[in-house]
Order: structure tokens, then sequence, then C-alpha cells
């Protein structure tokens, strides 16, 4: 057993180090279009796991394998484990995906999918990718009960147009069968101007020929039943489609020019250099973790006798304290879902009211690290910060206790047209300001410095009195080594993540400010940061208001929850604009422009301070993964402001 503990937190060293390193490797053909994480569907299996240690093992195990595959190949099977709980689990990206694109969409899939535990199987089929999980092989298998087509139900389409998707579909499955199991059209709709059907069909590569082509014929079938609806995907076992009005296809890749060749030579070299480094740092690590564990053992690392230790101690939860509070946690009291565990409501014998969060991945077998860990993020106090109160830390499951705050996330409020009115201005500002206060505390004055990492609409919780407290910080800390989190901080919230964050891993406070200036423009605007689903090129929230801040028409984005409430107060009106000008300020593209935590307090409160002027927010150049100016391409979407997680986290309890 401590053999393995040892070689998880090595790979997890090398998968964070991959991490980084990753889009520096992948430069020249780097293409961040739309990773297309939407969930499709989730499907779970009806069988239980019979092990609950065997199997997370073995799931976890199986996902990192795949992980590594899926940045290499945008497709990855692995099989960990034997018997009942051993783990097959498969994984792809459709073949228009750049590399950069299918990490994100796998990170979402590999994150969402766990919400089948613990059932021991499940499927997950995204917009961009699909991930499938048994414990069995299940590799060869491309028809099954489940096969289904998913229909838009928007407006009916025209006979012309479904006869184009008739013809489409036809062809893809005959393209495909001839391409690896890939393939896309777009074909112009006769008779229109600007109407076209596209389609995209592709077979999990584990198939043949001949049962990819059985696959696609089927699914092809199966989505004709959805016409004339501008939108039909067919989820079947070998196989994804999908036809629809829209052009969702990603842009083809382009082969490399002999500049291009250039650069993956250097690359090449560059990166053999790094490897070689790398490859020392993790002799040094291992080296370094055996010590680490050879003083560990001498020392007392036992479960019992820290159990023992904790007995006394007021942040230790009995397990079955904690099962009694939420009557073993029933999905009645559940109050939501994320990507570090499910949410439920306890009562405590003496009556306080509880969260209790139940970890998706055990730490018992590192009960150690995780109490001094709680012991920690504990300590970090704040009248604005969710206080974690304990944890059942060497229980048969790992637990995090929490304050309970019956009005749940922000988000609820200021996305919804009815409960936003709740929120006059006076109450947004002061949970403006709260959170500023928070962030300012995390990162100056409390013991540790913490990044948040994941300041959002959906992390920060309301009181009775509808004060803000930021839920969930430090966790992405203690979490950073438990490799089934790596790819929640990647999977992180595309929205609010500070562009070098997310090309380059770059992580200092600045992340925070940007993600905190992301918040302010949708409390005020009643957005998200989000391409919305209808318009799915338009630009995202941040975009819109530069572009209004500059034509000197911002308050046409105010939430009209503020504006009917406030219409005839101009000292308000002001103070909105004053905070969508600090928004702003805070989203700039160079991170050393944007104000530190501690500034943008300043400039929230000290209202007679003069502003200066915001320069341009980040806007990516899909070709060359380069932040550029948003004048040189006014079209162009702000790819890295599509949320992933807030499409599917948005009716979560804090992650
Ligand atoms: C699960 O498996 C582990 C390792 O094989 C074993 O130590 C443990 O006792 C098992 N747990 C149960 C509840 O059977
Ligand atoms: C899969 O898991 C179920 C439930 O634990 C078990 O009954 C079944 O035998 C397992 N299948 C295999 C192939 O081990
Ligand atoms: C393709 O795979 C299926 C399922 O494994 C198998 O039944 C079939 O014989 C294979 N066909 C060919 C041509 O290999
Ligand atoms: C269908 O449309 C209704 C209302 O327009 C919407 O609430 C619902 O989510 C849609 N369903 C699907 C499957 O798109
Ligand atoms: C296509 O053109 C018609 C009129 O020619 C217009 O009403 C419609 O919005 C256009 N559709 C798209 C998707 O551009």
């Amino acid at each position: 057993m401590k053999k393995s503990i040892q070689l998880f937190s090595c790979q997890s060293l090398i998968l964070l180090l991959i991490r980084s390193l990753l889009p520096l490797l992948m430069l020249p053909e780097t293409v961040l279009a739309d990773p297309r994480t939407k969930t499709v569907q989730i499907m779970c299996g009806s069988q239980l796991e019979h092990n609950v240690t065997n199997f997370v093992t073995n799931f976890v195990t199986t996902m990192d394998d795949i992980s590594d595959q899926m940045r290499n190949n945008g497709y990855g099977i692995a099989v960990s484990g034997t018997g009942p709980d051993s783990n097959y689990g498969l994984a792809q990206c459709y073949g228009d995906l750049s590399l950069l694109d299918c990490v994100l969409c796998y990170a979402e899939a590999r994150t969402v999918l766990p919400k089948c535990f613990p059932s021991n199987s499940g499927r997950i089929y995204l917009d961009g990718c699909f991930m499938r999980a048994e414990n069995y092989s299940f590799f060869d298998e491309y028809k099954g009960a489940q096969d289904r087509a998913v229909c838009g139900n928007t407006t009916g389409k025209s006979s012309s147009f479904q006869a184009t998707v008739r013809r489409a579909l036809l062809s893809a499955v005959e393209a495909a069968t001839n391409n690896k199991g890939f393939a896309r059209e777009s074909v112009a709709v006769s008779g229109t101007t600007n109407e076209s059907a596209h389609v995209l069909a592709n077979c999990w590569r584990s198939l043949n020929t001949s049962s990819c082509k059985a696959c696609l014929e089927d699914a092809s079938s199966s989505i004709l039943g959805c016409l004339p609806s501008s939108e039909g995907r067919a989820t079947n076992t070998g196989c994804f489609m999908r036809y629809s009005d829209k052009n969702f296809l990603n842009r083809e890749l382009e082969s490399g020019s002999s500049s291009g060749n250039l650069i993956v030579l250097l690359v090449a070299i560059v990166s053999s250099v790094i490897v070689f480094v790398v490859a020392i740092a993790i002799g040094v690590y291992v080296w370094k973790q055996r010590y680490i564990q050879m003083k560990r053992r001498e020392g007392s690392n036992d479960v019992e006798k820290l159990a023992k230790t904790l007995h006394h101690n007021s942040l230790n939860f009995k397990y079955s304290t904690l099962e009694r509070a939420t009557d073993s946690f029933d999905v009645a009291n559940k109050l939501g879902q994320g990507g570090f565990g499910t949410v439920y409501k306890g009562i405590l014998p003496d009556g306080r009211e509880i969260a209790v969060k139940r970890l998706y991945f055990n730490n018992r077998h590192r009960a150690e690290d995780f109490y001094n860990e709680v012991n920690i993020i504990s300590s970090v106090e704040h009248k604005n910060l969710v206080r974690l109160l304990g944890c059942s830390c060497s229980g048969p499951e790992s637990l995090l206790v929490y304050e309970y705050l019956p009005n749940k996330s922000l988000d609820r409020f200021i996305f919804d047209k009815n409960r936003g009115k709740e929120l006059n201005w006076d109450r947004r500002y002061e949970i403006i300001i709260g959170t500023a206060e928070a962030l300012v505390y995390l990162h100056e004055k409390s013991k540790i410095k913490i990044i948040h990492r994941d300041i959002k609409a959906s992390n920060i919780l309301l009181d009775t009195r509808l004060r803000a407290k930021i839920a969930d910080f430090g966790l992405a800390r203690s979490f950073q080594e438990d490799k089934s989190h790596i790819s929640t901080a990647i999977a992180g919230t595309l929205g609010y993540m500070a562009p070098e964050y997310l090309a380059h891993g770059q992580l200092t406070e600045k992340a925070d400010v940007y993600s905190f200036g992301v918040l302010l423009l949708e409390i005020v605007t009643g957005r998200l940061n989000n391409r919305s689903k209808a318009l799915e090129y338009s630009d995202s929230l941040i975009i819109v208001t530069w572009k209004h801040f500059q034509a000197g028409t911002t308050e046409q984005l105010f939430d009209p929850n503020l504006t009917s409430q406030e219409n005839h107060n101009n000292n308000v009106k002001d103070a909105i604009l004053r905070v969508v000008h600090i928004g702003l300020l805070c989203t700039q593209e160079i991170p050393s422009l944007r104000p530190t935590m501690a500034k943008a307090l300043e400039m929230l409160t000290k209202k007679e301070e003069q502003l200066p002027a915001p320069s341009n927010p980040p806007f990516i150049d899909e070709s060359t993964m380069e932040l550029k100016n948003i004048y040189d391409d006014p079209l162009c979407p702000l790819n890295a402001a599509d949320s992933i997680a807030t499409m599917s986290y948005s009716e979560f309890y804090p992650r």
C-alpha cells in the first residue's frame, strides 16, 4: 500500500509537470477553438461497486492512464485491477478537436462521470468527446439497448433542409468508414443563400471497420427521426453522430508549413531538454519521497494511532455522527454536487446545522496529510469565508464539514429574473465588498497565502442576511497532489480563468483578480460570462462590456432588476458604472496591469479616487494561441471565456 501511495504522488507530479509544459510543447499545432464541453447525455450503470477502496483506486488509475494517451492521441483505453472492481475505460475526442481542446473536453468528462459513483459503470457523451468505464471489456461493443437519439426541440425546418440532412448523413457514414471512423460534412441547402446542414460522425477507434459502419448506420437512421428539428444527436454504444443547422464544427487543422517545421524542430529540441530535466527532477523527487516515507514509517503513520490522537480533537467528526446527521446521506438532504464531491445538509445532535461534503475520492490512505490540510484551512477565518468546521478524516469515507448556509449561492440570484429582485444595489454592493475583503485576506493577511483559483458566482454563498461567504478556498491547494483532482484544476471554470493561467499555467493572485473582475461584470449585468446557447458565436460578456464601455453605452448592459428599482437615482448609476470600470481593470489582458485585490478594494470603497482607463481585455488568436488586440479581429469570440463548468455546475452547491 505504502509503495503505491508513493507511486501515486510521483505520478501526479509528472502529470502536473506535463500539464504545465503542455501548452509549450504543443504550441505550433495548438488551436484553441471550441472544446464543446456541453454534456449531451450521461448514463450510469445499475450495478454498484464491490469494494470502494479497490474501485476508486482502479477507476482513478484508469482515468490517469487514459489522460496521458488523450494528450497525445485524442484517444485512450486502459484497464486497471482485476476481479469485480476492475476498471476498463475508453475515452475519445471527436476528430475535429485540437489536442488542447481535447484535454479540456476530457477534463470535463472525467470530472462529471464520477457522478455515477457508487455505480460501477457509466458513459458520458459530450459535444466534443466521449468516455465510458465498466468492470468488463466492452471495447468492441457497438450497439446496445441504450442507443438513442437526442433531438433538439427548436422549430421545424424546411423540407429542403431535411433532404440535405439525409444526404449529408449518408455521405458521412460513407466517408467515415473510409477515414478511420471520422467524418465531417457541411452541405449547402439548395434554394437558400446561407443555410447549410452540418454533420459529424465518429466511431470509437477500438472498433473495426464493419462494426463502425454498422454503428453509424444505426445512428444515422435513429437521428433521422429527429427531423424536422434543427438539431439531432445519436448517442450509440460505438459511435456518436450529430447534425445541425448551426456550424458547430471546428475549423480544419492546417497542415504544417516550412516555418511550421522549423518550429516543430525547435520544439522537439527544447522538449527533449525539458524531458531530461524533468527526468532528473523526478529522480530527485522519488528519492526524497522514499526518504520521507522511511521517516514516516519510523514515526506513526498508522490510521489507528491517528484516530486515537484525533479522538478528542474538535476538528474531528465521527463518521457515524455525520452519517446520522445526514440520514445516511439521504437524497432528500442533498444540496448539490460538484467536482470534489456531493454536499448534504446535516443536523448534529446538538441541533447545529451543517453541510457535509462527501468527497468522491477517498483520502483514507493518507489520512494524516488530509487531517493536517483540514487543520490549516480551518484556521483560516474571516467573516466572508465559509467556515470549514472539520472532517471525518479516518472513517471509511472522507467527509468535510462546513457551516450551513441556507441561501445557497449567488448564481441562483443574479442569473434568475425573479430571485434577482431580492438583490438590490446595496445588497449587491455589500456582496462585492465582502468578496473583495475575503480575497484580500486570503492573498495577504492569512497565515498561509491562498490563491483561490475558482472564484465564480456559484462559489459565493449567501448567509441569512444575504452577505457573501466564499466557499471552497484551499481545496485546490490540498487536492493538488491528489491525482483525481488535477483535472479539476484545468477543468476549473473557463469563463472565469485568467488567460495566462489557462494558456500557460501561470498562477498568481492576479488570476483571482481576473475571476473577481468577471464576477463584478456578472453581478452588475445579471449575465453569465459565457457564450449564450442561442448565439453560439456571440462575444463573451467581457468583450461586450468592453465595447459598450468604449462606446459610452455601458448603461444598456445593466441588469434590468437593478435599473427598474433604481431608475431615478443617479448616484446608484454612477456607482454601478464605477464597478464596471473596476471590473474591466481587473480583467485586463496583462496581469501586471490588473490591480491587486487590496487595490481593487480601495478603488471600490474610495469613490472619489480617479480610476485609470482600462486597457483591452484578453483576446486569444486561434491560430497562434497568442493574446492579441481586440481590434485586429473584432469578430473573433473570446474562446477562452467559454465556461465549461458553469454549464454543468450552475445548479450545484459549491465545489
Ligand atoms: C476492500 O479491499 C481491500 C484491499 O483488497 C481490503 O483491505 C478491504 O478489507 C476490503 N474492504 C471490504 C469492505 O471488503
Ligand atoms: C462487475 O461488477 C458486478 C457488481 O459488483 C459483479 O457482479 C460482476 O461480476 C462484475 N463483473 C466482472 C466481469 O467482474
Ligand atoms: C469486427 O469486430 C466484431 C466484434 O468484435 C467481430 O464480430 C467481427 O468479426 C469483426 N469483423 C472483422 C471483419 O474483423
Ligand atoms: C425544449 O425547449 C424548452 C423551452 O423552450 C426548454 O426548456 C427545454 O430545455 C428544451 N429541451 C431540450 C431537450 O432542448
Ligand atoms: C439567412 O438569410 C435570411 C434572409 O436571407 C435571414 O433572415 C437569416 O437570418 C439568415 N440566417 C443566418 C443563419 O444567417
